[in-house]
């Protein structure tokens, strides 16, 4: 039977907030499949975005291990970490994260040029598919619209766009 794509074992991590520790992390374990979807829920605060985090190689834990594909991260260098998330994860930030003086387009593009690869025409389809085909070329500031969720939209194509171009793995 193939090995889970990613296995967490006992992970921990705690925040200091001046004198006070907020232990969000408890011994959390889990594994996930290959193609498997998987859904978080609980209160804010209660640790969803440091566990995306910490799985995805983020947020190193204080102790656990988290292995993805075979291989432990938090072991190596970062800068090979760095690569393998650019290569094989992708990303929707809660808080978006686009870069201020990058374009819509820019922004889509920005993992795939790390990645020392680009495929404007794809980015910009990828744009088009959300209403964004007559705004690629405008900052984020100038993309919120009254009910219009452009940002948000910009940042999952960015996502999308980046999972596109390489096999399907994993996206938090
Ligand atoms: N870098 C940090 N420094 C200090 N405390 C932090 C840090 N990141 C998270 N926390 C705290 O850890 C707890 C869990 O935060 P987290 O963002 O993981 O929650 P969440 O479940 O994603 O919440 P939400 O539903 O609001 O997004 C919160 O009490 C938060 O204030
Ligand atoms: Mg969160």
């Amino acid at each position: 039977m193939q090995q889970p794509q990613l296995i967490a074992r006992d992970i921990y991590k705690s925040f200091r907030m001046g004198a006070r520790r907020i232990e969000v992390l408890r011994g959390i374990s889990m594994d996930i499949a290959h193609n498997e979807t998987v859904f978080l829920s609980g209160a804010s605060g209660a640790g969803k975005t440091t566990l995306l985090y910490t799985l995805a190689g983020l947020e190193r834990p204080e102790s656990g291990t988290v292995k993805f594909e075979g291989r432990q991260l938090y072991s190596g260098r970062s800068a090979a970490e760095a690569r393998l998330r650019n290569k094989k994860m992708g990303f929707v930030f809660q808080g978006y994260f686009l870069l201020a003086e990058l374009t819509a387009l820019e922004n889509v593009l920005l993992p795939a040029m790390i990645g020392h690869c680009t495929a404007r025409a794809g980015a910009e389809e990828s744009l088009a598919a959300v209403g964004l085909a007559d705004r690629i070329h405008h900052l984020p500031a100038e993309l919120s619209g009254p009910g219009v969720a452009r940002r948000p939209a910009t940042a999952y194509q960015r996502w999308n766009f980046a999972v596109s171009r390489s096999a399907p793995r994993i996206a938090v």
